[in-house]
């Protein structure tokens, strides 16, 4: 198995009567030659639990509280997600950033709360589309991402980093490899000078990646994976990413 890594992320999308066959034809297609992952709503997770026991196929959360406990209706907290077993929870999707108004350092506390329960936070950066076309991707990515490093501190080599560019995002308009690794080449360096994990951490591209796609992303030198919306809802298609990562 190589290092890569591929996660779905379901977004608000799912049913119990759609996620059994969708789970079960992932599971049937292993092994893949890489890991995998899915990050389901909260009501999911016992149900994908069930279904992915004993393999080797593993699953997140969408979002978590920077909180440890208390009186914030409607939040779930890191150690709720570690009771579980869940191995990964999304912090600073764009779409969160955008429509719940996340601030680089409240991303950065998410984050730092779930690595404290052990569930390994997936950071996402990303720049929307009139920062690319104002130059500011580098400035922007950097920015989101120096905030968890910051907070994170010696333990910054732990998180998973997604670059996902917003404009890419639901959108059928990929990075192409070269863009992407552009920007993946930039964050290896930000965390190069952070920790001395950096070559081994994992900086996932995500934004419209698809069967057809995925190959010549992940064949760039600073693309460790993917972090797969609407593809991940379509077994043959997110099967198909899986392999292309293996
Ligand atoms: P799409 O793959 O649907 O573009 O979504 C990407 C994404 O937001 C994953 O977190």
């Amino acid at each position: 198995m190589n290092s890569k890594l591929v996660v779905g992320n379901w977004k608000m999308h799912g049913s119990r009567a759609s996620n059994d066959p969708l789970l079960a034809a992932v599971a049937g297609a292993r092994p893949f030659g890489c890991a995998v992952a899915v990050c389901v709503p909260f009501p999911y997770f016992a149900d994908v639990a069930a279904a992915w026991r004993g393999s080797e196929l593993l699953w997140g959360a969408q979002d978590c509280s920077a909180h440890e406990q208390g009186a914030f209706t409607g939040e779930v907290s890191a150690a709720m997600l570690s009771e579980f077993g869940c191995r990964f929870v999304i912090v600073g999707h764009s779409e969160r950033r955008q429509f719940h108004q996340e601030s680089d350092q409240l991303v950065a506390d998410k984050a730092k709360a779930a690595l404290a329960k052990g569930v390994t936070p997936i950071v996402c950066v990303g720049e929307s589309l009139a920062q690319r076309e104002a130059g500011e991707t580098e400035h922007v990515v950097k920015r989101q991402l120096s905030a968890v490093i910051h907070t994170l501190a010696h333990c910054a080599g732990e998180m998973v980093v997604a670059y996902e560019p917003v404009w890419a995002i639901g959108t059928g308009r990929t990075a192409s490899p070269e863009q992407a690794q552009a920007v993946h080449a930039v964050l290896r360096t930000q965390l190069r000078a952070a920790t001395a994990h950096a070559d081994r951490m994992k900086i996932l591209y995500g934004g419209s990646v698809k069967a057809d796609n995925a190959g010549s992303l992940f064949a760039q030198p600073d693309i460790d994976g993917g972090l797969i919306g609407g593809a991940s809802l379509n077994a043959e298609q997110f099967i198909a990413i899986c392999h292309a990562a293996g």
